[in-house]
Protein backbone atom coordinates (compact mmCIF):
# COMPACT_ATOMS: atom_id res chain seq x y z
CA UNK A 1 0.00 0.00 0.00
CA UNK A 2 1.41 3.35 -0.88
CA UNK A 3 -0.11 6.20 1.48
CA UNK A 4 1.02 10.27 0.54
CA UNK A 5 -0.25 11.09 3.75
CA UNK A 6 2.03 12.95 6.25
CA UNK A 7 1.55 10.99 9.68
CA UNK A 8 0.73 13.73 12.54
CA UNK A 9 3.75 13.64 14.38
CA UNK A 10 5.24 14.29 10.98
CA UNK A 11 2.78 17.16 10.46
CA UNK A 12 3.30 18.29 13.93
CA UNK A 13 7.28 18.88 12.88
CA UNK A 14 5.98 20.68 10.31
CA UNK A 15 4.39 23.09 11.58
CA UNK A 16 6.83 23.56 14.71
CA UNK A 17 9.57 24.23 12.10
CA UNK A 18 7.27 26.27 9.82
CA UNK A 19 5.83 28.34 12.82
CA UNK A 20 9.66 28.76 14.61
CA UNK A 21 11.08 30.17 11.24
CA UNK A 22 8.31 32.49 10.66
CA UNK A 23 8.45 33.90 13.86
CA UNK A 24 12.05 33.84 14.96
CA UNK A 25 14.10 34.18 10.92
CA UNK A 26 11.58 35.55 8.78
CA UNK A 27 11.56 38.85 10.00
CA UNK A 28 15.16 39.18 10.02
CA UNK A 29 16.96 37.03 7.48
CA UNK A 30 16.87 39.84 4.66
CA UNK A 31 19.39 42.00 6.75
CA UNK A 32 21.21 38.99 7.45
CA UNK A 33 21.87 38.35 4.18
CA UNK A 34 22.34 42.12 3.40
CA UNK A 35 25.10 42.16 6.20
CA UNK A 36 26.17 38.68 5.71
CA UNK A 37 25.77 38.13 9.24
CA UNK A 38 25.78 34.52 10.82
CA UNK A 39 23.07 35.38 13.50
CA UNK A 40 24.59 33.06 16.95
CA UNK A 41 21.20 33.68 18.29
CA UNK A 42 19.98 30.71 15.75
CA UNK A 43 21.22 28.43 17.10
CA UNK A 44 19.97 28.18 20.60
CA UNK A 45 16.50 29.15 18.92
CA UNK A 46 16.84 25.96 16.93
CA UNK A 47 18.05 23.80 19.82
CA UNK A 48 15.48 25.11 22.41
CA UNK A 49 12.60 23.49 19.81
CA UNK A 50 14.80 20.15 19.43
CA UNK A 51 14.95 20.35 16.32
CA UNK A 52 19.11 20.15 16.84
CA UNK A 53 18.43 16.62 18.25
CA UNK A 54 15.36 15.98 15.69
CA UNK A 55 16.73 12.48 14.17
CA UNK A 56 18.77 11.59 17.30
CA UNK A 57 17.21 8.61 19.13
CA UNK A 58 15.50 9.70 22.47
CA UNK A 59 18.43 7.03 24.09
CA UNK A 60 20.95 10.05 23.18
CA UNK A 61 18.98 12.85 24.24
CA UNK A 62 17.05 13.25 20.85
CA UNK A 63 13.73 13.50 19.73
CA UNK A 64 13.73 10.46 17.78
CA UNK A 65 11.75 11.60 14.88
CA UNK A 66 12.03 9.90 11.33
CA UNK A 67 13.35 10.69 8.30
CA UNK A 68 10.55 12.27 6.64
CA UNK A 69 10.39 14.38 9.19
CA UNK A 70 14.02 15.69 9.18
CA UNK A 71 12.92 15.98 5.55
CA UNK A 72 9.83 18.45 6.20
CA UNK A 73 11.99 20.65 8.95
CA UNK A 74 14.64 21.02 5.97
CA UNK A 75 11.74 22.49 3.62
CA UNK A 76 9.94 24.38 6.43
CA UNK A 77 13.69 26.21 6.88
CA UNK A 78 14.83 26.47 3.71
CA UNK A 79 11.04 28.31 2.74
CA UNK A 80 12.31 31.02 4.57
CA UNK A 81 16.22 30.69 3.86
CA UNK A 82 18.80 28.62 2.31
CA UNK A 83 21.39 29.11 5.55
CA UNK A 84 18.78 28.06 8.06
CA UNK A 85 18.76 24.69 6.04
CA UNK A 86 22.42 24.52 6.26
CA UNK A 87 22.81 24.19 9.68
CA UNK A 88 20.61 20.68 9.47
CA UNK A 89 22.49 19.13 6.98
CA UNK A 90 25.58 19.59 8.40
CA UNK A 91 25.22 19.19 12.20
CA UNK A 92 22.38 16.13 11.53
CA UNK A 93 23.10 15.07 8.11
CA UNK A 94 26.93 15.23 8.22
CA UNK A 95 27.91 14.63 12.05
CA UNK A 96 24.94 13.46 14.14
CA UNK A 97 23.51 10.70 11.75
CA UNK A 98 27.16 9.11 11.03
CA UNK A 99 28.30 9.08 14.83
CA UNK A 100 25.15 7.79 15.46
CA UNK A 101 25.71 5.03 13.01
CA UNK A 102 29.60 4.42 12.42
CA UNK A 103 30.54 5.57 16.21
CA UNK A 104 30.88 2.99 18.85
CA UNK A 105 29.09 2.64 21.90
CA UNK A 106 31.77 4.91 23.53
CA UNK A 107 31.79 7.83 21.06
CA UNK A 108 27.88 8.11 20.83
CA UNK A 109 27.29 8.55 24.33
CA UNK A 110 30.23 10.81 24.71
CA UNK A 111 28.86 13.48 21.51
CA UNK A 112 25.16 12.65 20.66
CA UNK A 113 23.44 14.09 23.65
CA UNK A 114 25.37 17.08 23.51
CA UNK A 115 24.76 17.04 19.60
CA UNK A 116 21.09 16.82 20.03
CA UNK A 117 20.85 19.69 22.84
CA UNK A 118 23.14 21.94 21.25
CA UNK A 119 25.78 21.95 23.51
CA UNK A 120 27.98 20.75 20.76
CA UNK A 121 27.89 22.00 16.89
CA UNK A 122 28.85 19.72 14.23
CA UNK A 123 30.82 20.76 10.95
CA UNK A 124 31.90 18.20 8.51
CA UNK A 125 35.64 18.74 6.92
CA UNK A 126 36.01 16.19 3.99
CA UNK A 127 36.40 19.18 0.88
CA UNK A 128 39.98 20.87 0.96
CA UNK A 129 41.23 23.83 -1.54
CA UNK A 130 42.06 20.93 -3.86
CA UNK A 131 39.84 18.36 -3.04
CA UNK A 132 35.89 18.60 -4.07
CA UNK A 133 34.32 16.18 -5.91
CA UNK A 134 37.41 14.51 -6.45
CA UNK A 135 37.32 13.11 -2.88
CA UNK A 136 40.96 11.38 -3.10
CA UNK A 137 42.76 14.09 -3.72
CA UNK A 138 42.42 15.43 -0.34
CA UNK A 139 46.20 16.08 1.19
CA UNK A 140 45.35 16.20 4.94
CA UNK A 141 47.30 13.60 6.65
CA UNK A 142 47.30 11.67 10.00
CA UNK A 143 50.59 10.13 10.99
CA UNK A 144 51.07 7.71 13.48
CA UNK A 145 52.01 9.29 16.98
CA UNK A 146 52.21 6.42 19.41
CA UNK A 147 48.47 4.58 19.67
CA UNK A 148 47.26 7.93 18.32
CA UNK A 149 47.71 10.20 15.58
CA UNK A 150 49.19 13.61 14.30
CA UNK A 151 46.79 15.75 11.69
CA UNK A 152 47.80 18.35 9.47
CA UNK A 153 46.22 19.88 6.74
CA UNK A 154 43.51 22.49 5.67
CA UNK A 155 39.68 21.90 4.96
CA UNK A 156 38.16 24.31 3.03
CA UNK A 157 33.94 25.44 2.17
CA UNK A 158 33.09 24.53 5.34
CA UNK A 159 29.75 25.07 6.52
CA UNK A 160 29.98 26.05 9.81
CA UNK A 161 33.52 25.97 10.45
CA UNK A 162 33.48 28.98 12.43
CA UNK A 163 30.68 28.15 15.13
CA UNK A 164 31.28 24.57 15.49
CA UNK A 165 33.54 22.75 18.00
CA UNK A 166 33.29 18.88 16.81
CA UNK A 167 34.60 18.49 13.38
CA UNK A 168 34.34 15.21 11.24
CA UNK A 169 37.73 15.33 9.10
CA UNK A 170 38.92 12.92 6.67
CA UNK A 171 43.05 12.45 6.55
CA UNK A 172 45.10 10.07 5.22
CA UNK A 173 46.68 7.63 7.44
CA UNK A 174 48.57 5.34 4.92
CA UNK A 175 50.68 7.60 2.42
CA UNK A 176 51.92 4.56 0.04
CA UNK A 177 47.80 4.05 -0.84
CA UNK A 178 47.65 8.05 -1.38
CA UNK A 179 50.20 7.46 -3.92
CA UNK A 180 48.09 5.10 -5.65
CA UNK A 181 45.00 6.80 -4.88
CA UNK A 182 43.49 3.92 -3.01
CA UNK A 183 40.44 5.46 -0.97
CA UNK A 184 41.12 2.13 1.80
CA UNK A 185 43.79 4.54 2.95
CA UNK A 186 41.70 7.34 4.05
CA UNK A 187 40.40 7.28 7.91
CA UNK A 188 37.77 9.44 9.43
CA UNK A 189 37.98 11.28 13.10
CA UNK A 190 36.18 13.13 15.67
CA UNK A 191 37.98 16.41 16.30
CA UNK A 192 37.12 19.09 18.75
CA UNK A 193 37.73 22.88 18.86
CA UNK A 194 40.31 24.04 21.78
CA UNK A 195 42.47 20.79 20.82
CA UNK A 196 46.27 22.67 19.82
CA UNK A 197 46.82 22.94 16.19
CA UNK A 198 42.80 23.43 15.23
CA UNK A 199 42.22 26.99 14.21
CA UNK A 200 38.56 28.02 12.53
CA UNK A 201 38.47 30.87 10.05
CA UNK A 202 35.04 32.36 7.76
CA UNK A 203 35.02 33.08 4.31
CA UNK A 204 33.56 35.98 3.01
CA UNK A 205 32.46 37.28 -0.36
CA UNK A 206 30.14 34.34 -1.12
CA UNK A 207 27.46 34.65 -4.00
CA UNK A 208 24.95 33.12 -1.66
CA UNK A 209 23.80 31.68 1.28
CA UNK A 210 25.05 34.91 2.50
CA UNK A 211 23.40 34.16 6.45
CA UNK A 212 25.30 31.14 7.02
CA UNK A 213 28.43 30.32 8.34
CA UNK A 214 30.91 28.90 5.98
CA UNK A 215 35.20 28.96 6.57
CA UNK A 216 38.44 26.67 6.60
CA UNK A 217 39.43 24.57 9.15
CA UNK A 218 43.48 24.52 9.48
CA UNK A 219 44.86 21.49 11.59
CA UNK A 220 48.53 21.49 12.49
CA UNK A 221 50.07 18.23 14.04
CA UNK A 222 46.49 17.99 15.69
CA UNK A 223 47.13 15.66 18.66
CA UNK A 224 44.35 12.86 19.05
CA UNK A 225 44.49 9.09 20.43
CA UNK A 226 43.14 6.24 18.80
CA UNK A 227 39.31 6.97 20.33
CA UNK A 228 39.05 9.85 17.90
CA UNK A 229 38.89 7.60 14.93
CA UNK A 230 35.07 6.86 14.08
CA UNK A 231 34.56 3.67 12.39
CA UNK A 232 38.07 1.68 11.69
CA UNK A 233 40.92 3.64 10.59
CA UNK A 234 40.63 2.69 6.72
CA UNK A 235 36.89 3.26 6.63
CA UNK A 236 36.98 7.23 6.05
CA UNK A 237 35.79 7.15 2.15
CA UNK A 238 33.17 4.98 3.30
CA UNK A 239 32.00 7.06 5.61
CA UNK A 240 32.49 10.32 3.62
CA UNK A 241 29.81 8.55 1.19
CA UNK A 242 27.75 7.54 4.32
CA UNK A 243 28.05 11.03 5.57
CA UNK A 244 27.01 12.39 1.96
CA UNK A 245 23.75 9.68 0.85
CA UNK A 246 22.40 11.87 4.83
CA UNK A 247 23.64 15.25 3.94
CA UNK A 248 22.23 15.28 0.16
CA UNK A 249 19.19 13.89 1.62
CA UNK A 250 18.92 17.02 3.58
CA UNK A 251 19.59 19.26 0.76
CA UNK A 252 17.41 17.62 -1.83
CA UNK A 253 14.39 18.53 0.76
CA UNK A 254 15.26 22.05 1.54
CA UNK A 255 15.87 22.79 -2.44
CA UNK A 256 11.70 21.22 -2.44
CA UNK A 257 11.18 24.17 -0.21
CA UNK A 258 13.10 26.66 -2.07
CA UNK A 259 11.05 25.90 -4.96
CA UNK A 260 7.81 26.23 -2.94
CA UNK A 261 9.16 29.68 -1.49
CA UNK A 262 9.66 30.67 -5.59
CA UNK A 263 6.15 28.90 -6.31
CA UNK A 264 4.13 31.20 -3.63
CA UNK A 265 6.63 34.16 -4.32
CA UNK A 266 5.43 34.05 -8.25
CA UNK A 267 2.00 33.55 -7.73
CA UNK A 268 1.55 36.51 -5.39
CA UNK A 269 3.32 38.72 -7.48
CA UNK A 270 1.62 37.30 -10.71
CA UNK A 271 -1.67 38.03 -8.69
CA UNK A 272 -0.90 41.67 -7.88
CA UNK A 273 0.79 43.06 -10.88
CA UNK A 274 -0.88 44.06 -13.95
CA UNK A 275 0.05 44.69 -17.43
CA UNK A 276 -1.91 44.99 -20.65
CA UNK A 277 -4.37 45.64 -18.56
CA UNK A 278 -4.78 42.27 -16.35
CA UNK A 279 -3.11 40.31 -13.56
CA UNK A 280 0.37 39.11 -15.53
CA UNK A 281 -1.01 35.48 -14.10
CA UNK A 282 -3.19 35.80 -17.03
CA UNK A 283 -0.43 35.65 -19.64
CA UNK A 284 0.23 32.13 -20.88
CA UNK A 285 4.31 32.88 -20.73
CA UNK A 286 4.20 33.50 -16.98
CA UNK A 287 2.00 30.43 -16.32
CA UNK A 288 4.31 28.17 -17.97
CA UNK A 289 7.05 28.96 -15.54
CA UNK A 290 4.56 28.76 -12.67
CA UNK A 291 3.37 25.52 -14.11
CA UNK A 292 6.55 24.26 -14.05
CA UNK A 293 7.45 25.26 -10.40
CA UNK A 294 4.34 23.35 -9.48
CA UNK A 295 5.15 20.35 -11.33
CA UNK A 296 8.82 20.80 -9.89
CA UNK A 297 7.52 21.38 -6.44
CA UNK A 298 5.87 18.15 -6.43
CA UNK A 299 8.14 16.36 -7.99
CA UNK A 300 11.22 16.76 -5.80
CA UNK A 301 8.47 16.20 -2.89
CA UNK A 302 7.76 12.49 -4.23
CA UNK A 303 11.61 11.88 -4.93
CA UNK A 304 12.42 13.05 -1.42
CA UNK A 305 10.14 11.02 0.10
CA UNK A 306 10.53 7.70 -1.63
CA UNK A 307 14.36 8.41 -0.13
CA UNK A 308 12.93 9.33 3.25
CA UNK A 309 10.46 5.90 3.08
CA UNK A 310 13.68 4.03 1.93
CA UNK A 311 15.80 5.19 4.85
CA UNK A 312 12.85 4.33 7.32
CA UNK A 313 13.12 0.99 6.15
CA UNK A 314 16.86 0.94 7.31
CA UNK A 315 17.32 0.86 3.29
CA UNK A 316 20.51 1.82 1.38
CA UNK A 317 19.51 4.43 -1.14
CA UNK A 318 22.64 6.15 -2.28
CA UNK A 319 21.00 6.33 -5.91
CA UNK A 320 17.65 7.43 -4.42
CA UNK A 321 19.10 10.15 -2.48
CA UNK A 322 21.39 11.72 -4.87
CA UNK A 323 19.11 11.63 -7.61
CA UNK A 324 16.52 13.33 -5.75
CA UNK A 325 19.02 15.93 -4.69
CA UNK A 326 20.01 16.56 -8.12
CA UNK A 327 16.54 16.76 -9.22
CA UNK A 328 15.27 19.01 -6.52
CA UNK A 329 18.89 20.99 -6.94
CA UNK A 330 17.98 21.87 -10.81
CA UNK A 331 14.86 22.45 -9.97
CA UNK A 332 15.27 25.12 -7.14
CA UNK A 333 17.71 27.09 -9.45
CA UNK A 334 15.61 26.90 -12.40
CA UNK A 335 12.70 27.79 -9.76
CA UNK A 336 14.73 30.90 -8.45
CA UNK A 337 15.43 31.85 -11.93
CA UNK A 338 11.78 32.27 -13.02
CA UNK A 339 10.80 33.93 -9.56
CA UNK A 340 12.85 36.53 -11.03
CA UNK A 341 11.99 36.51 -13.85
CA UNK A 342 8.39 36.92 -13.39
CA UNK A 343 9.18 40.16 -11.08
CA UNK A 344 10.90 41.95 -13.75
CA UNK A 345 12.66 44.33 -13.07
CA UNK A 346 11.52 44.46 -8.95
CA UNK A 347 12.74 40.71 -9.50
CA UNK A 348 16.29 41.98 -9.82
CA UNK A 349 16.37 44.43 -6.89
CA UNK A 350 16.43 43.28 -3.29
CA UNK A 351 13.02 44.28 -2.64
CA UNK A 352 11.70 40.91 -2.98
CA UNK A 353 13.33 37.93 -1.95
CA UNK A 354 13.45 36.28 -6.07
CA UNK A 355 17.15 37.87 -5.89
CA UNK A 356 18.12 35.82 -2.78
CA UNK A 357 16.56 32.88 -3.73
CA UNK A 358 18.01 33.33 -7.15
CA UNK A 359 21.39 33.82 -5.24
CA UNK A 360 20.81 30.96 -2.93
CA UNK A 361 19.99 28.00 -5.13
CA UNK A 362 23.37 28.57 -6.91
CA UNK A 363 24.58 26.91 -4.40
CA UNK A 364 22.97 23.42 -3.85
CA UNK A 365 24.36 22.66 -7.46
CA UNK A 366 27.39 22.91 -6.29
CA UNK A 367 27.87 21.74 -2.80
CA UNK A 368 27.28 18.31 -1.81
CA UNK A 369 28.19 16.41 -4.78
CA UNK A 370 27.76 19.16 -7.69
CA UNK A 371 25.40 18.82 -10.20
CA UNK A 372 27.59 17.29 -12.27
CA UNK A 373 28.96 14.15 -9.98
CA UNK A 374 25.15 13.43 -9.61
CA UNK A 375 24.33 13.45 -13.70
CA UNK A 376 27.33 11.01 -13.53
CA UNK A 377 26.15 9.21 -11.20
CA UNK A 378 22.62 8.67 -12.36
CA UNK A 379 23.80 7.44 -15.57
CA UNK A 380 26.23 5.10 -13.87
CA UNK A 381 23.53 2.76 -12.17
CA UNK A 382 21.53 3.53 -15.36
CA UNK A 383 24.32 1.71 -17.41
CA UNK A 384 25.11 -0.98 -14.49
CA UNK A 385 28.71 0.29 -14.16
CA UNK A 386 27.23 1.46 -10.13
CA UNK A 387 25.25 -0.70 -7.85
CA UNK A 388 24.66 0.00 -4.41
CA UNK A 389 26.40 -3.02 -2.42
CA UNK A 390 25.39 -3.41 1.65
CA UNK A 391 27.65 -1.72 3.53
CA UNK A 392 29.40 -2.70 7.24
CA UNK A 393 26.88 -0.07 9.04
CA UNK A 394 23.81 1.85 8.03
CA UNK A 395 21.50 4.01 8.90
CA UNK A 396 19.76 2.70 11.82
CA UNK A 397 16.00 2.04 10.77
CA UNK A 398 12.89 3.78 12.09
CA UNK A 399 11.25 3.60 14.51
CA UNK A 400 14.90 2.93 16.30
CA UNK A 401 15.43 -0.06 17.40
CA UNK A 402 16.36 -0.64 21.40
CA UNK A 403 19.20 -2.81 20.80
CA UNK A 404 20.15 -1.64 17.27
CA UNK A 405 23.82 -2.44 16.73
N1 LIG B 1 28.02 4.38 1.74
C1 LIG B 1 28.94 3.43 2.08
N2 LIG B 1 29.94 3.00 1.25
C2 LIG B 1 30.01 3.59 0.04
C3 LIG B 1 29.09 4.58 -0.38
C4 LIG B 1 28.07 4.95 0.52
N3 LIG B 1 27.18 5.87 0.15
N4 LIG B 1 29.41 4.97 -1.63
C5 LIG B 1 30.49 4.24 -1.99
N5 LIG B 1 30.84 3.41 -0.98
C6 LIG B 1 31.92 2.45 -0.98
C7 LIG B 1 31.77 1.51 -2.18
O1 LIG B 1 30.98 0.37 -1.88
C8 LIG B 1 33.20 1.11 -2.47
O2 LIG B 1 33.60 0.09 -1.59
P1 LIG B 1 34.67 -1.05 -2.07
O3 LIG B 1 35.90 -0.32 -2.48
O4 LIG B 1 34.84 -1.90 -0.86
O5 LIG B 1 34.02 -1.74 -3.22
C9 LIG B 1 33.97 2.38 -2.09
O6 LIG B 1 33.16 3.12 -1.19
C10 LIG B 1 34.32 3.26 -3.28
O7 LIG B 1 33.08 3.60 -3.87
P2 LIG B 1 32.98 4.03 -5.38
O8 LIG B 1 33.79 3.12 -6.25
O9 LIG B 1 31.53 4.19 -5.69
O10 LIG B 1 33.70 5.43 -5.35
P3 LIG B 1 33.98 6.35 -6.56
O11 LIG B 1 35.42 6.63 -6.57
O12 LIG B 1 33.32 5.85 -7.79
O13 LIG B 1 33.20 7.70 -6.11
C11 LIG B 1 32.29 9.85 -6.65
C12 LIG B 1 33.24 8.73 -7.01
C13 LIG B 1 30.84 9.39 -6.74
C14 LIG B 1 32.52 10.94 -7.67
C15 LIG B 1 32.55 10.34 -5.21
O14 LIG B 1 33.91 10.63 -5.05
C16 LIG B 1 31.72 11.56 -4.89
O15 LIG B 1 30.56 11.45 -4.50
N6 LIG B 1 32.29 12.79 -5.03
C17 LIG B 1 31.62 14.00 -4.63
C18 LIG B 1 32.09 14.46 -3.29
C19 LIG B 1 31.20 15.52 -2.69
O16 LIG B 1 30.00 15.46 -2.78
N7 LIG B 1 31.81 16.51 -2.05
C20 LIG B 1 31.09 17.53 -1.36
C21 LIG B 1 31.66 17.71 0.02
S1 LIG B 1 30.62 18.32 1.28
C22 LIG B 1 30.48 19.99 1.12
O17 LIG B 1 30.07 20.41 0.09
C23 LIG B 1 30.91 20.94 2.25
C24 LIG B 1 29.91 21.23 3.34
O18 LIG B 1 30.27 21.70 4.42
C25 LIG B 1 28.49 20.94 3.18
Amino acid sequence: MIDFEYTSEQNMVAKMVRELAAREFAPHIKEWDEKAIFDPGTLPKLAGQGILGLSTPEKYGGAGFDYVSLGLACEELEYVDTALRVILSVHIGLVTLPILTWGNEKQRTKYLPDLASGKRIGAFGLTEPNAGSDVVALETKAEKDGDGWLISGEKMWISLADVADTFLVFAWTDQDKRKKRDHSGISAFVIERGMPGITTASIHGKLGVRAGNTGSISMDRVKVGPEHVLGEVGEGFKIAMFCLDQGRFTVGWGATGLVKACLDASVSYALSRVTFGVPIGHHQLIKEMIGNMKVNYEASRLLNLQAAWMKNKGLRCTKETAQAKWFACNASEKSASDCVQIHGAYGFSNEFPAERFYRNAKGAVIYEGAREIQALMAADYALGFRTDKPTRKSLPPHPYPENWQ
